[in-house]
């Protein structure tokens, strides 16, 4: 019945709005739903005067962070709801936060700083994973962490994760939940991947398997484009570091970011391949963007520029074998 009751709302929904169903679907579930694993039902569906269209929901049980608003018969449903309803098979501890402060993130850093040039120090990878053998994921500025808990979590046994990130109080937080999810398979460390990637991916006993660069700080101004963290040195070690068939998967909400990195990637067509030439389930738009993101879970910035109804620019590369 429950499951019904939302097939129904979410087939309304997707004709009031201008996702496709896959996109739409991913927006809300990253597992198909049965009526017993549906958290919540979606009561409503509203097309706000301006904007996207907005869903309203009532909820019985979903994650942490909308817990409190069960109490309440109806309410709208926001961004960071979406975030806590992607990522709610983690369930993560909001004590953690707790236990470490009040984690208030500064919302830019200036990766160019003189505290951020030194290269950190590879660290002894098998006391961070249970089998450093395994091929390797590395995710480029990874942001609170989530996206690639989920992915440890779910494709525990296969891959390790490793998330680079300059914001020390975010890798201390991701640190912590991957402490208490008991998982071998990633670690996060404070590190500017632009000068510390190197140093890290050449030790690693491994091969590198994926690198992704998802959504990157766009640093507008075009004085401050240096900032940004796809620049030539990064992308050529990045090349030549990942394994024959390895990939590379960047994506953005900013045309133009998106567009710089992908023109810095397309510089080395003679080592990498566009996936979609060689994978006909990666569909592109006609100008040659991803339309699906590949990895089965979005980032949290997906998420929020999704909710905008703005569109994600995709890329996936593989290394050429030869
Ligand atoms: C806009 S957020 C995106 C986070 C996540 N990838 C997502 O899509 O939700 C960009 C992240 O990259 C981090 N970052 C920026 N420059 C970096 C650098 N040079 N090395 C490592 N992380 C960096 C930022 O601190 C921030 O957390």
């Amino acid at each position: 019945m429950v499951g019904l009751q939302y097939s129904a709302c979410l087939n309304s929904y997707f004709t009031a709005s201008k996702h496709s169903l896959p996109s739409a679907l991913k927006l809300w579930l990253p597992f198909t739903p049965t009526a017993s694993s549906v958290p919540f039902s979606l009561s409503q569906v509203e097309k706000p005067s301006t904007g996207s269209p907005r869903l309203r929901y009532s909820s019985t049980a979903v994650a942490e962070d909308l817990s409190k608003e069960e109490q309440r018969p109806k309410k709208q449903l926001r961004s960071p709801d979406l975030v806590a309803l992607e990522y709610r098979e983690l369930n993560l501890p909001r004590r953690t936060s707790e236990d470490l402060g009040h984690v208030r993130i500064r919302q830019h850093v200036n990766p160019l700083s003189s505290s951020f040039s030194m290269p950190v120090e590879a660290p002894e990878w098998n006391c961070v994973f249970k089998d450093p053998t395994l091929p390797l994921m590395v995710d480029i500025g990874s942001g609170s962490g989530r996206f690639l808990l989920w992915l440890a979590k779910n494709k525990s046994g296969f891959e390790n994760y490793l998330g680079l990130e300059i914001r020390q109080k975010l890798v201390k937080r991701a640190e912590s939940w991957v402490k208490e999810l008991e998982l071998g398979n990633i670690h996060f460390l404070f590190a500017n991947a632009s000068v510390s990637f190197n140093n890290l991916i050449s030790s690693y006993p491994g091969p590198l398997a994926t690198v992704s660069i998802l959504c990157p700080d766009p640093h507008f101004k075009k004085r401050h484009h240096k900032r940004r963290v796809v620049q030539k040195p990064l992308v050529n070690c990045i090349v030549d570091n990942l394994t024959p068939g390895g990939k590379v998967f960047m994506q953005s909400d900013v045309l133009e970011v998106a567009l710089d990195m992908r023109n810095m990637f397309d510089e080395k067509l003679d080592v990498l391949q566009d996936v979609s030439m060689v994978d006909p389930n990666m569909s592109c738009d006609d100008d040659g963007w991803l339309m699906e993101n590949p990895m089965g879970i979005r980032t949290e910035r997906e998420i929020h520029a999704e909710y905008e109804g703005t569109k994600i620019y995709r890329r996936v590369y593989l290394k050429l074998v030869n």
